[in-house]
């Protein structure tokens, strides 16, 4: 391991980005001029004619035609059929650069083969899965806790929403307490109680259709950044019998789409041991992406609990748990005798050889190769070209990262929030389309965003391809009017 053991090299002036972003927010749009963006569009329909007919066709079996959320792209989605390091190629054979890898876990680059080999090993002499355990789920949950020590035990799950799940449920079950408090906006997966102020702050049960009220009705949110908010939830809910857990993206929900001070994570847990709740971070994105102590070892902060996804099994399937402190785990029923009331975990294919051997190695390979750092540089070098641009062009646009998580907000949508509904129900359809096309002006120009806003780097983005990437964007960028 190099000297810095981190992807951030420098903690972003969350005080400046948070003034870019509302002087952004307060001016009209400034989306790509109309003729241009006709012809990107075109480029859509002369270029991607296979990725069309097979999603038009799709819309007959499966709703809406895609079936992941990052894949419902304008202005119809495009189908991959290879990705390699910092690439992926569609069905007709355009070649992207690729910006979304997979939505976050393949610090390693796409397909990364001596990840890949290992698992095929596993293939041959295993299979994916037999039901009994495996010598991989122990070196996996040893290799964890040697790079996160908050991790006294770990629990392999099929997915960040799985994880989530769990970790409310061991907090509930060890605090004998109800209510959890989440930040406003936070994505921690489709778990009933968790579709709850999803994606803009103070939008509480918007999205829940289909989850009964008493699934959300102890979860809470609270504004962003809003601490004084928090204390205030907290010592209310003292009176309702207490707080189980307040749960976190330590960057800021989002990925950091709305940045925390650097210090919050801190002031977050000294409230949790005020108010004898449970922390838990949701290191889906952040564990391992940030280097290999998580974002927990970078804050300095020890979490009760955290949760895991994306980057633990290096992009390969089943990728998710929850990890913490030796006697909050040990409420987790399965696999566990012993006396008093459990939290009910299971999943058929929870901790299968596939994954476990998949995480270990994708793990000893960061280590080996130092990949978060390296993902991070790539990730300063690609912010710094596009605010290069963007100061070149004379653009509101805003540009910053947590290493390797890289945000381009040229609309401002993410900054509409409920504390100014007028504003969010004029503003929010608008400012959503424009990052849409946004999305679509980067892609027909060969680039593959995170919708439109988001950019994960890897270790396979060298200077060659973030100087390529930049002078792409900057052919979309410059259309701006
Ligand atoms: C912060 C965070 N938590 C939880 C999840 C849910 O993870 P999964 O998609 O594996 O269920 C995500 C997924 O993007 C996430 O970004």
């Amino acid at each position: 391991m190099s000297e810095q053991q981190y992807a951030i090299s420098q903690y972003p002036d969350v005080d400046e980005v948070y003034a870019r972003l509302n002087n952004l927010i307060s001016q009209p749009m400034r989306s790509v001029r109309p003729e241009k963006m006709q012809e990107y569009l075109a480029y859509f329909d002369n270029n991607c004619k296979r990725s069309k007919e097979l999603t038009d066709e799709a819309k007959t079996y499966i709703p809406g035609g895609v079936q992941h959320n990052l894949a419902f792209n304008y202005p119809f989605p495009i189908a991959i059929e290879k990705a390699a390091d910092a690439y992926m190629w569609d069905v007709d054979g355009n070649k992207y650069i690729d910006f979304l890898q997979a939505g976050g876990p393949t610090i390693l680059g796409s397909n990364y083969a001596p990840v890949r080999e290992k698992v095929t090993e596993m293939l041959q002499s295993c299979g994916p899965v037999t039901g009994l355990f495996h010598e991989y789920e122990l070196k996996l949950a040893k290799l964890i806790q040697q790079h996160m020590p908050s991790i006294e035990m770990f629990r392999m799950l099929g997915s960040g929403t799985e994880g989530v799940m769990a970790a409310i449920r061991a907090a509930r079950t060890f605090t004998k307490k109800r209510i959890v408090i989440k930040v406003g906006g936070a994505y921690h997966g489709w778990s009933d109680s968790m579709v709850f102020g999803l994606h803009v702050p103070g939008t509480g049960r918007l999205e829940s259709a289909g989850i009964p009220w008493g699934a959300t009705s102890s979860t809470e949110e609270f504004f962003p950044n809003s601490l004084g908010a928090l204390k205030r939830q907290l010592i209310l809910n003292r009176l309702l019998g207490g707080t189980a857990a307040v749960i976190v993206e330590p960057v800021g929900p989002e990925s950091g789409t709305r940045p925390v001070p650097f210090d919050f994570n801190r002031k977050v847990r000294e409230l949790c041991d005020e108010f004898g709740a449970l922390l838990i971070f949701d290191e889906v994105v952040t564990g391992f992406r940030l280097g290999l102590g998580g974002a927990q070892g970078y804050f300095g902060v020890k979490p009760d609990l955290t949760v895991f996804g994306k980057c633990v099994t290096g992009g390969f399937p089943m990728a998710g748990g929850v990890g913490g402190r030796r006697d909050v785990i040990m409420t987790f029923a399965a696999g566990i005798g012993g006396i008093g009331k459990k939290a009910y975990v299971g999943g058929t294919l929870s901790a299968n050889p596939l994954s476990c051997v998949a995480g270990y190695y994708a793990i000893k390979e960061m280590e080996r190769t130092n990949a978060p750092v390296i993902a991070g540089k790539a990730g300063d070098r690609l912010t710094a070209g596009l605010n290069a641009i963007i100061e070149k062009h004379g653009l509101p646009f805003v540009a910053y990262n947590q290493g390797s998580i890289v945000h381009l907000e040229t609309s401002g949508v993410m900054l509409l929030d409920f504390r100014n509904p007028i504003r969010l129900a004029k503003e929010l359809k608008p400012r959503k389309h424009m990052i849409e096309q946004m999305g679509a002006a980067y892609m027909a120009n060969g680039l593959i965003t995170l919708a439109g806003s988001r950019m994960y780097t890897s270790m396979a983005d060298t200077d060659a391809v973030i100087d390529e990437a930049l002078s792409r964007f900057e052919a979309v960028l410059s259309e701006c009017v």
